[in-house]
């Protein structure tokens, strides 16, 4: 039955173009969805625009010596036609510095003003004096209190995913001049999360039993589970939208208030457009509110935007989140500072006409319920084993034979096989199979249905062999092409979500696009007798060894260039007196027991032999070191640091590391033969 649905996928931030981490966390499973949903009969707004607000664009800006609107005006420009260049079929891409943007989402914080949802506060908030700035969100750094990562931002740590506030963040430092930040009181309007909390977790239970992804539902009810705190949503800043009431002057909307109410005015924009309404797409209960995110923006989506749509009043709540983990690439994480992705502008023009290829590497490996890697050898396997030898080697059989042998006019059969019966009635199950995986956000599943579907084309050939019947028994053959042309023509709708150009010019091969989604599973023809086809064309070409030596050739120039920053020594500290040198009690000591911290990344708990005592020390090496590898070693202990917890466990003392040449973290060594524990280093 038809349905009405918003899609939203995440506004990327302005600040760089599009890389297949985003591709494949967002943007490719999004807009499978939306074609799908639209080839089966469905009303859909797929919604989309860029994030224009925010610190790193502040940031990216400062550093170029540009403002922030050049920056956005830039970028804006470079992902709309990227996505464009790349098929993703937004119906809006808008932007946040948009004017109806601006109305709505200042309309939006009135909305709940009047209707005393914030709490307005004056606090102590992170200040630097040197750059004349508060530091909130990415222009503050620091230790995260949740899992140690050293370098959570001052709203969010990226490595364990918790929203934070720049107050919580063990030895902050400022991202503009590296400085200590002092304390400065300010006021701002803080959204009490604390009061959603009840809601927020019958409506995550409700979301469980529909099946939502267990990363998304486990994330959300351990946030809910550790307690929510009131979260400030307006930032002293000067980039943003202004905050519309008494008492704002000189402030914004933080960013993540902003971004999502993003995706309703992006709605409002696309219905001025075609003459729909607006409100059908988010205030009716009949609608499906779906949005595609990837991980790190779990928090925002499930805990904060639907207790500002619950406290608004008015709104529908999303039906699903289904948020991806992340895709690293070649065995590394995506950066984009360290340039460490595959940028989709360059893959256009590296790699022209082959969107297909992209999407489909990537769907097949998408990081659905772990993290994955894009190797490019994967990359090249998936075209030339799959893509190539499978799909298009059926399709380009097909259409060659029937160019041969009937001058591209389709033959009519005679009787069926059981065979044939079989092989027709596999191919009505299709659309069911290939369905049922989309509507369970099973993408990486759905394309590898897809590619059974060709598999299943080139088993019937090759059991079949029509070019050796061709000499033989001339029914046989034209029955046998007939059923196979059935096959393709199943292959050219079917794909349309997964491999939307390889099924338009498939189509246009089989001069046919005649057939929808459900026409598969009910029609016993999907292309006539005596219709003409067209000459082959191939659909997928086979990519070459050199061609991906090229690609990883300019990922190690990538990796040499950040090595080389790397070793630029960092300056000398700035000065300090014997006094303070003295004040530091460092000793030698031995790791005696380590274990991992459950539910973190980067910590290990280890027991160390001090020579005044046994302590214990949360390190964060975890990444570096399994507990196997660190016992027994010989360590570099500051013992006379405060005590501080992390994740419950009283940190007793920080061990010395540096790096070495390839940047893996090493132990600051005091193996020295009749070194004892507790002995002091001066
Ligand atoms: O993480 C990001 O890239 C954000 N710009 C996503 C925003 S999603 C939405 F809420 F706008
Ligand atoms: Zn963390």
């Amino acid at each position: 039955m038809s349905k009405r649905y918003t899609i939203t996928a995440a506004l990327p931030y302005t600040n760089g173009p599009i890389h297949i981490g985003h591709l494949a966390g967002v943007y490719v499973p999004a807009d499978i969805y939306a074609r799908y949903l639209r080839l089966t009969g469905n009303d859909v707004a797929f919604i989309c625009g860029s994030d224009e607000h925010g610190v790193p664009i502040t940031i990216k800006a400062k550093k170029e010596g540009v403002t922030p609107q050049d920056i956005v005006d830039k970028y804006h420009a470079i992902i709309k036609q990227s996505f464009v260049d790349f098929g993703i079929t937004f119906d809006n891409y808008s932007r946040t510095t948009a004017k109806i943007h601006h109305d709505t989402a200042q309309d939006f914080f009135k909305t709940l003003y009047d209707n005393n949802e914030f709490v307005e506060e004056v606090t102590e908030q992170l200040y630097d004096a040197e750059a004349n700035q508060f530091l909130a969100d990415r222009f503050v750094t620091g230790t995260c209190p949740k899992c140690g990562n050293e370098e959570a931002y001052g709203d969010q740590c990226e490595s364990c995913g918790s929203s934070l506030n720049a107050t919580d963040l063990i030895n902050p430092k400022s991202a503009i001049t590296g400085n200590v930040p002092t304390l400065k009181e300010t006021k701002h309007w803080f959204l009490p999360l604390n009061k959603h909390e009840d809601f927020l977790r019958e409506w995550i239970l409700k979301g469980h039993k529909k099946d939502w992804k267990p990363n998304v539902y486990g994330q959300v009810k351990s946030w809910i589970d550790d307690g929510l705190r009131p979260r400030a949503v307006t930032r002293d800043l000067d980039w943003g939208i202004p905050v519309p009431v008494e008492g704002g002057e000189g402030k914004v909307l933080y960013v993540w208030f902003d971004a999502p109410i993003g995706y309703i005015s992006a709605t409002k924009e696309w219905a001025a457009r075609e003459g729909k309404n607006w409100e059908d797409y988010w205030k009716n209960e009949d609608t499906k509110l779906v949005h595609f995110i990837g991980k790190d923006n779990i928090v925002f989506h499930c805990i904060i935007f639907p207790s500002m749509l619950k406290a608004e009043g008015s709104y529908i709540l999303p039906d699903n989140v289904p948020a991806n983990e992340f895709l690293n690439l070649e065995g590394q994480k995506l950066s984009t500072s360290k340039n460490w992705a595959v940028w989709l502008p360059d893959y256009l023009i590296d790699f022209p006409n082959q969107q297909d290829v992209l999407r489909y590497a990537l769907t097949a490996n998408a990081p659905e319920s772990k993290d994955n890697d894009f190797t490019w050898k994967d990359f090249q396997a998936r075209n030339n084993n799959e893509l190539v030898a499978i799909f298009g080697n059926f399709i380009n059989r097909v259409v060659v034979l029937t160019n041969k042998y009937y001058g591209g006019i389709i033959p009519t059969p005679s009787e069926y096989s059981t065979i044939d019966e079989e092989t027709l009635a596999a191919v009505k199950a299709y659309p069911a199979v290939i369905s049922s995986s989309i509507e369970r956000y099973r993408f990486r599943e759905a394309s590898q249905e897809l590619m059974n579907l060709a598999r299943l084309g080139n088993k019937y050939l090759a059991d079949e062999e029509p070019w050796k019947t061709f000499k033989t028994d001339e029914a046989r053959t034209k029955t046998v092409m007939f059923v196979a042309l059935q096959i393709a023509s199943a292959l050219a709708v079917l794909s349309e979500p997964f491999l939307p150009f390889t099924s338009t010019k498939l189509k246009g091969i089989l001069n046919s696009n005649d057939n929808g989604w459900e026409d598969v599973s009910t029609k016993d023809i999907l292309i006539q007798a005596s219709h003409q086809i067209g000459k082959g064309e191939l659909l997928f070409s086979k990519i070459e060894d050199s061609e991906i030596q090229i690609q990883l050739d300019k990922l190690e120039a990538s990796k040499k260039a950040n090595e080389a920053e790397k070793k630029v020594t960092e300056p000398q500290k700035d000065e300090i007196t014997f006094d303070d040198f003295t004040k530091l009690d460092l000793r030698v000591g031995t790791i005696l027991e380590a274990e991992k911290m459950p539910k973190t990344k980067k910590l290990l708990v280890l027991k160390v032999d001090t020579g005044i005592d046994t302590r214990t020390i949360v390190s964060g090496i975890a990444e570096s070191f399994s507990p196997e590898d660190v016992i027994g070693k010989r360590v570099t202990v500051l013992v006379n640091l405060a005590p501080r917890a992390l994740r419950g466990v009283e940190s007793q003392g920080m061990i010395l590391m540096t790096e070495d040449e390839g940047g893996n973290l090493v132990f600051v060594n005091p193996d020295i033969d009749g070194v004892k524990n507790g002995l002091q280093i001066s």
